[in-house]
């Protein structure tokens, strides 16, 4: 939610934000806005809609001038999406600029403060406080001021801030929404995600929570939340800017679909050595599980139905109770947890507030905590006890596909990982699944290649309001996220029922109007779900049945048909969630809808 970015050195600092936005705007996508400093004097450009319009009004960044800078793109909390309401946001005597990504929750109150002290609030955003409260707290040090107004401010934020006092600086403090640091040579950056600067410099300081940062074209400083420096390690990119660009594909979506096989090959491969599943990259070694009793996952969006599906995984290869809980629902209850309770919990950014919220929550009552994470150096990443990266490279499109499929892939590996601790399997049968885990890429990738022709199918059903997607067992785990990611990007309602209760109340919305999207991979009940499209097809829905290549029985029931490669049962819901992202893509794209960046959405959604 919101992306920050800001550069100083050398270079035009307007064409270096407005690239940088670009690279953020995933982010949050209703105004965007740019201040820089040009002799003593900040301009600001800010506009509603998309980054292009702030390219047309500053001729790309050309037309203002100045070598320091910050930029926002804004996903709206307080006050509606206007040009005033667009970062940054100026103090009244215009010395300070300052862009914030994060919630103020005390702001009402700061803001009456500030009133009563005859400061004027041109916005109704919580951020513009923080400009007033420099001012207010700002004699002749800038540093002093920045360290009093941050420790006025309740909740979560990443803020940049330029004073005319100090021409030549940029101010920065974090706190539960992400920053890091980008080290240039006689230029320096900042961003809210490594996509924004891996163009322009590969290595990075990730600033931790309670941190303040000074900087410059000449140096970095971080600080402590006492003002004592803190020595900070520069971590190194591996992955280049093409893997932040569309490459020649219409949508980071569809890119993102297409780099499934390799994701899930990075996911998985490296972590299978001399025919053994090792995480040492996680510091996880035989005795970390050992005493886990009952395992919690827990997660939100997507990544919430990747541990619907993993409940169904672990439970079934290690016997241990496995509960799924929305982050959201399990951070207000009151979960019984103990020291023999593992929390996982899975986050493609590692940034969402709900999902953190749950996890410390958790933690405090004494679970062990193990991360699923797809961003290296998140909030998340740090926080938990274990942390096993996905390795999906960085993903743009708002919704996640790659993400999905390597959190899935990650939990395959820690359950055939966790049952052959537990002795629960024999060598044969370990092989057998590392063999199979070896193979998934392969199967990703033929289930892209089996449904290149989707779009036509697409163009069948893309005038319809609504869709079911059906399903038991590890289908119904996938046809949640089928069902989510027809809803975000085509905006098409979709809902996704478990087959078996059709009959206790939504057979009665089935008419021919209606298509049923029928989940048929998991052969140990597919007569149950056939049973189902019939009945649904005795009330005139048409049918697409989703199954294993050849699988007569869904050939004589459905009306459509999607085939995926034949994989061992358990192994199903990552080759069949390809065909239905790739079918939410390409009616989405029929309908003319914008897939990379669905109109209400963010990314990272790192408010509550
Ligand atoms: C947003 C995204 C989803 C994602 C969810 C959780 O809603 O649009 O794609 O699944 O957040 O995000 P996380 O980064 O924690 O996986």
């Amino acid at each position: 939610m919101c992306g920050i970015v800001g550069y100083a050195g050398s270079q035009n600092a307007a064409e270096i934000l407005l690239d940088g936005l670009k690279k953020l705007e995933y982010r949050g996508y209703d105004s965007a806005g740019i201040a820089v400093m040009n002799n003593k004097h900040i301009s600001v450009n800010k506009v509603t809609g998309r980054i292009e319009n702030l390219c047309e009004i500053t001729e790309n960044g050309r037309s203002v001038i100045g070598k320091i800078g910050i930029g926002h793109t804004r996903w709206a909390t307080h006050g509606s999406p206007t040009d005033i309401n667009a970062h940054p946001h100026m103090s009244n005597s215009g010395k300070f600029a300052v862009v914030h990504n994060g919630i103020i929750e005390n702001y009402i109150a700061l803001k009456q403060e500030l009133i009563n002290k005859g400061f004027n609030f041109e916005s109704e955003t919580d951020t513009e406080v923080i400009a007033h409260l420099l001012e207010m707290y700002y004699t002749d040090d800038i540093k002093k001021a920045f360290y009093k107004a941050v420790s006025r401010l309740e909740g979560s934020y990443a803020i940049g801030v330029i004073s005319t006092d100090e021409p030549d600086k940029i101010f920065l403090a974090r706190q539960s929404s992400p920053l890091i640091l980008g080290v240039g040579m006689g230029e320096n950056y900042f961003a809210s995600d490594v996509t924004a600067l891996v163009a322009y410099t590969k290595n990075i300081i990730y600033m931790d929570d309670g941190e303040f940062a000074e900087l410059t074209p000449d140096y970095i400083k971080v600080f402590d939340w006492a003002g004592h420096p803190v020595e900070k390690p520069i971590n190194r990119i591996t992955w280049d800017i093409q893997a932040a660009e569309k490459g020649g594909y219409d949508h980071f979506m569809l890119k993102e679909i297409i780099e499934q096989p390799a994701a899930v090959r990075a996911a998985i491969c490296p972590r299978i050595k001399n025919e053994k599943i090792c995480f040492d990259d996680s510091g996880i070694d035989k005795s970390t599980f050992t005493g886990v009793e009952k395992i919690i996952i827990t997660a939100c969006g997507s990544a919430y139905y990747a541990g619907c599906c993993g409940k169904y995984i672990i439970e079934k290869l290690c016997g241990i109770p496995v509960e799924t809980e929305l982050a959201s629902e399990l951070r207000y209850r009151n979960p019984i947890i103990d020291e023999n309770t593992l929390l996982i919990v899975l986050s493609q950014s590692g940034e969402t507030a709900d999902t953190i919220a749950a996890m410390r929550e958790c933690k405090n009552r004494g679970a062990k905590t193990l991360a699923i994470v797809n961003v290296v150096g998140s909030t998340i990443a740090k926080a938990a006890d274990y942390t096993i990266y996905t390795l999906a490279g960085p993903e743009i499109a708002v919704a996640t596909t790659k993400g999905y499929t390597t959190q899935l892939a990650v939990l395959y590996l820690f359950s055939v990982y966790f049952a052959k601790e537990k002795m629960l399997l024999n060598d044969e049968e370990y092989h057998r699944l590392l063999t199979e885990l070896k193979d998934l890429p392969k199967y990703v990738e033929e289930a892209i290649d089996m449904n290149f022709n989707i779009s036509e199918l697409a163009k069948k059903y893309c005038n319809t309001n609504s869709i079911f997607f059906i399903g038991r067992n590890t289908d119904y785990a996938v046809a949640l996220e089928g069902a989510l990611k027809m809803k975000e990007i085509s905006y098409i309602h979709a809902e996704a029922y478990a087959a078996g209760e059709l009959k206790h109340g939504t057979i009665a919305l089935i008419d021919e109007n209606q298509p049923v999207v029928a989940l048929c991979c998991n052969e140990q009940i597919i007569e149950k779900t056939v049973s189902n499209i019939v009945e649904v097809k005795a009330r005139s829905a048409r049918v697409i049945g989703v199954s294993f290549k050849n699988n007569e029985k869904i050939l004589t029931v459905a009306d459509d048909i999607i085939f995926v490669p034949r994989v061992d049962g358990l192994f199903a819901p990552i080759v069949e969630v390809v065909p239905l992202q790739l079918l939410a893509y390409y009616i989405a794209k029929e309908k003319g809808c914008d897939i990379d960046m669905p109109k209400n959405l963010a990314k990272s959604v790192t408010v509550e």
